[in-house]
């Protein structure tokens, strides 16, 4: 097992894996196998797009839960070892996450038929409407502010001292900012099929 667990691509094969065993064994011993039915692809997506929506959410709750508050608290000296490091690496997967969290939300909207009805807040469609502006807005700010702003402040692209510390506030403030709107997007976003809202 541990040279498996060495390797993170082995690591993520071995998930895979676990998972086709556990659908095998789960319809051979329910008598009823897996149908892969146009109903069953829509629910692929689904999976794609709640296990990407997992990879930016955390990163975006790390970066502000861990991150930020601990940067005062590191020694000045130790501080390139967050900021030319682990930092640019977190951003990689945080910017990229975001944009297969938004394809894939958008392909299940289409798959399911209501994109356009859910995107015009139509009744029926307004709580997942209200999620996917939400997170919208939230990729728009990954992508527009907080990664421009980060390769400023962590040395990326060069800039003056005085715009590098401005690029710095305003990167951590629209992550706070996309932290804030991540409460109500993930409850639109879990409420649409479960009950979570009377619309
Ligand atoms: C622009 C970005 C996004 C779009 C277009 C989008 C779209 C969708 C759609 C269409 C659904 C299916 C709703 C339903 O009929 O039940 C869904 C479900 C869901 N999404 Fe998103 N989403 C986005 C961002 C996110 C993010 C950032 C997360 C974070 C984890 C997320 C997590 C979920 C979860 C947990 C579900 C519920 C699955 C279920 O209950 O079956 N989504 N999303």
């Amino acid at each position: 097992m541990s040279p498996i667990l060495q390797s993170l691509q082995k690591t993520l094969l071995a998930g895979l894996v676990l998972l086709i065993a556990i659908v095998l064994i789960a319809g051979a011993v329910s008598g009823s196998p897996l149908q892969m039915t146009p109903v069953w692809w829509s629910f692929v997506f689904r999976w794609l797009h709640v296990t990407c929506g997992v990879m930016w959410i955390g990163l975006l709750w790390y970066f502000n839960f861990v991150q930020i508050p601990s940067m005062p608290k590191i020694p000045d000296e130790q501080k390139p070892a967050i900021s030319k490091v682990i930092a640019p690496t977190a951003l990689f997967w945080f910017r990229w996450a975001a944009l297969a969290t938004v394809v894939t939300g958008l392909v299940v909207a289409g798959l399911q038929g209501y994109l356009h009805a859910a995107l015009r807040l139509q009744v029926g469609f307004a709580a997942i409407g209200i999620g996917m502006w939400l997170a919208l807005i939230m990729a728009f700010n990954v992508w527009f502010i907080i990664w421009p702003n980060q390769k400023k402040a962590l040395g990326i692209v060069q800039v003056e001292p005085a715009e590098k510390a401005a690029a710095a506030r305003l990167a951590m403030l629209t992550s706070r900012t996309n932290t804030m709107l991540s409460i109500p997007m993930l409850f639109m976003m879990s409420a649409q099929s479960h009950g979570g809202l009377g619309l």
